[in-house]
């Protein structure tokens, strides 16, 4: 009957069941394509796409000049980690020419796609490169040059790059996550990570512009940025610092976005106010030395003032939040926003610490509907758990009809209750409004010990990009594989991927 398709509250497939399969497993009538894995040369001077794909951006070939194409496009794909195992073969005493081929295997691909013929292919185009480790990127905003980056101005490469977000003048985010493990595991290669843990800006149509580490935005265990205007045109992006009892930020630009004008956009985010959530009282909570008493009186367990000035302040985001009172909350994951109501969805991903095993989605409506505002009100969406069926909710993506899209991530709790019921990682859909809002529908689920990350779609709604990140991730040698997914012709090595998903009706269904 005509309400039991509605697009807006029921799912355009038939559930599946958890499973433990080597493989994507999908409802019927639904197929997946290996788009662009881990070591393929895809520029013309012969770098390979790197490892572990996360966060995924789709940019229409046309976008520039207004154009919506679901059939061309530069993708960029975030690779977020290494592999030693898989890259470079040993685990142990690793030469130096093996850590510069990790670094050299981070960072992120801008790749253009484009379906020929019903089949999405990699074309090598003069935009597709590699920025990775070892990159020069620029730092802007209050920290740049400062004594908090030992005055640096230009750093070298971007690492840890999670899940990330894109502008509306068409340039990625990127997000730097867990970059603290690289002090020991790169030693000597002149790894410094106070350049590190930024939100890094790349213009994907423009490889002569030099990316851009964005300070204003401060420094934490960057998720992702979900970006969207104030009602007065200055531009919105809310993060989550994806650590224990951390907290959720809102960056808003001092100038505002101006659509005709990409050029000045490019530089909007290089100056502007940092805000921490207190979910306490529902309020926004500016993290400025010169404004709030409490950052001035923050002391260390050492007695001696935690920050002598801003950059400071937006170096240790994360001291600083929790000084000035921002709600610590269980691992702040992927945040978006509804493409309807405005309403801002965050993945609480888990906190063990807690007894928090399985995670909830919250959401939260700013007062009067405009980001800019300093007040909201917020609530449970959906919680994680054997009744819900999901657990650990990570990344998060809308479709034009509200309905929210969730990929689970249970990497790190394999031995807790999470095993009786769940399964390989997966992918749920969630309509957000009718009697079934907040309910988990499986949509997909991964191969072994991998995790689906960075889903997008094409415009017109008919292909879902996904990356299928560390499959056989605990194999304990190359001897002992626990997953070959999309290993090369005539090989076992499992291969970290970019997949598209087809057999989607479209937005156009009735
Ligand atoms: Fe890289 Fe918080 O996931
Ligand atoms: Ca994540
Ligand atoms: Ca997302
Ligand atoms: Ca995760």
């Amino acid at each position: 009957n005509a309400a039991s398709s509605d697009p807006r509250t029921t799912p355009p497939f038939r559930p599946i069941d958890p499973g433990n399969a080597d493989t994507m497993t999908l409802p019927e009538r639904y197929r997946f394509q290996v788009v662009a894995p881990w070591g393929e040369v895809f520029t013309a001077d012969g770098r390979e796409l790197g490892f572990n794909h996360d966060y995924v951006g789709f940019f229409p070939t046309d976008m520039l000049t207004g154009g919506r194409s679901s059939t061309d496009a530069l993708l960029t794909i975030n690779h977020e980690y290494v592999n030693p195992l898989f890259v470079g073969g040993n685990t142990k005493d690793r030469t130096p020419a093996q850590i510069e081929a990790e670094m050299r295997a981070m960072g992120v691909s801008v790749v253009r796609v484009r379906k020929e013929g019903g089949t999405w292919k990699v074309v090598v185009d003069p935009r597709n490169r590699r920025i990775d480790a070892l990159t020069d990127i620029e730092l802007t905003g209050p920290v740049r040059g400062t004594a908090a980056v030992k005055g640096a101005t230009m750093v070298k490469g971007t690492v840890g790059n999670c899940s990330g977000g894109q502008t509306p003048w068409g340039t990625l985010l990127t997000c730097e996550e867990n970059v603290d493990g690289y002090t020991k595991s790169w030693a000597g290669s002149g790894y410094e990570p106070m350049h590190q843990g930024w939100v890094t800006e790349i213009d994907p149509f423009d490889p002569t512009w030099t990316p851009k580490k964005r300070t204003a935005m401060g420094r934490f265990r960057h998720e992702n940025v979900a970006v969207t205007l104030t009602k007065d045109g200055r531009v919105v992006g809310y993060m989550g610092d994806d650590m224990q009892d951390s907290c959720v930020y809102k960056f808003v630009s001092r100038g505002k976005y101006d659509p005709a004008d990409r050029n000045a956009n490019r530089d909007l985010l290089t100056e502007g106010d940092l805000y921490v959530a207190n979910f306490g009282n529902g309020s926004w909570t500016l993290l400025d030395f010169d404004k709030n008493a409490k950052l001035k009186e923050a002391k260390g367990t050492d007695g001696k003032p935690l920050f002598a000035n801003q950059a400071d302040v937006l170096a240790d985001a994360r001291a600083s939040a929790l000084a000035v009172g921002g709600t610590p909350v269980d691992r702040p994951e992927d945040i978006e926003i509804h493409p309807k109501t405005g309403e801002v969805y965050i993945s609480l991903t888990n906190n063990a610490k807690h007894g928090n095993y399985f995670g909830q989605i919250i959401k939260f409506r700013e007062d009067g509907g405009d980001a800019g505002a300093g007040t909201f009100l917020w609530e449970v969406f959906a919680v994680g758990g054997p009744q819900s069926g999901f657990a650990s909710p990570d990344n998060l993506v809308f479709d034009p009809h509200g309905n929210l899209w969730m990929v689970t991530d249970n990497s790190d709790l394999s031995t807790n209750p999470i095993k009786a019921y769940h399964g390989n990682n997966a992918m749920f859909f969630f309509p957000t409004e009718g009697p079934n809002a907040g309910r988990a529908y499986r949509f997909a689920v991964g191969p072994v010990d991998a995790e689906l990350t960075g889903p997008v779609w094409s415009p017109d709604g008919k292909t879902l990009f996904v990356s299928v990140q560390h499959p056989g991730e605990d194999s304990e040698g190359l001897d002992k594989l626990r997953s070959n997914f999309a290993a090369k012709p005539g090989t076992n090595i499992p291969r970290p991927t970019l997949v598209a998903i087809e057999g989607f009706p479209g937005w156009e269904r009735a």
